[in-house]
């Protein structure tokens, strides 16, 4: 039984998640470091990342359908694809942190959930570069590496640091999303933006941020996150409190002290 990565009682279905995350995650790091080399070859680099981005989604579709052939899964790429066993799917974003990738900055991770009844039973986010697995699972708590996370403590806007997705070309309602930064800048130590936001969520659960706000995702982006920050003892809803992250795309998240005056100070904006 694998054990140090995991929750400590090295739960099966965990297991199972955290194997396809650092397989499809190891292939990842090899087509990374070829990145540089392409930027003058024939063939486009943003080609190359998106054959290194189905490559992934393969050997997550083909690990997990091993695992648990009745499974459903909703995936980034392939899209729905119905199970036998209606009550459990999958949901998958192999490479979160695209245009990082493509980039050359090695920011970016695959990321796991599984849902049951409807309801997120565990996930796993892995950033493979650095080796890091969070995982969680329901009533179990949250995990790095076996090691268990909590959200931090802070309670004071003026020494907590967000993150958050900034809309881009074609994206998003750049003018709302102006008046929100503004909210936010005035009263906080700072604002990054670093690309991912399965790791933005992870890094919530991990206390390295206070919170995280962003806009237009799909449930692949986050789901895994949203358990892994509730069982870190952070609270994770839409803009307006609710939960109904995945329906609406919008994503608050922070430490239980500051959640609220956090989404209240975003919805406050324009
Ligand atoms: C993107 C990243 C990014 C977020 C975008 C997502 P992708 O996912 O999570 O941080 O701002 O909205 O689409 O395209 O790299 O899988
Ligand atoms: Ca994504
Ligand atoms: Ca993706």
């Amino acid at each position: 039984m694998r054990f140090s990565r995991t929750t400590g009682v090295g739960s099966p279905i965990i297991n199972v998640m955290t194997a396809a995350a650092e397989k499809a995650g190891r292939s990842l790091v090899r087509a990374f470091g070829e990145i540089e080399n392409l930027q003058v070859s024939k063939k486009g680099p943003a080609d190359f990342v998106s054959e290194a981005d189905h490559r992934a989604e393969e050997i997550i579709f083909k690990e997990l359908s091993k695992a648990r052939p009745k499974y459903g899964f909703l995936m980034e790429e392939r899209g729905f694809v119905e199970g036998t066993d209606t009550s459990s799917r999958w949901i998958v974003d192999p490479l979160d942190g695209t245009l990082n990738f493509l980039h050359g900055l090695p920011h970016f991770a695959v990321s796991i959930a599984h849902e049951r009844d409807g309801k997120l039973a565990a996930g796993v986010i892995y950033e493979p570069v650095s080796d890091q697995m969070f995982s969680a699972e329901v009533g179990q708590g949250a995990y790095l590496n076996g090691r268990r996370l909590r959200v931090s403590s802070r309670r004071d806007m003026s020494e907590s640091i967000f993150a958050t997705g900034i809309p881009f070309m074609d994206r998003g309602d750049h003018g709302a999303y102006l008046a929100q930064l503004e909210q936010v800048m005035a009263v906080t130590a700072g604002v990054r933006r670093f690309g991912s936001a399965s790791l933005d969520l992870a890094y919530v659960a991990a206390g390295r941020y206070e919170g995280f706000w962003e806009q237009n995702l799909n449930s692949w982006d986050i789901a895994a996150g949203m358990i892994i920050v509730r069982e870190s003892g952070g609270f994770v809803s839409d803009f307006k409190g609710r939960d109904q992250a995945l329906q609406t795309g919008e994503v608050v998240a922070a430490n239980g002290n500051l959640h609220e005056s956090f989404r209240k100070l975003l919805s406050s904006a324009g």
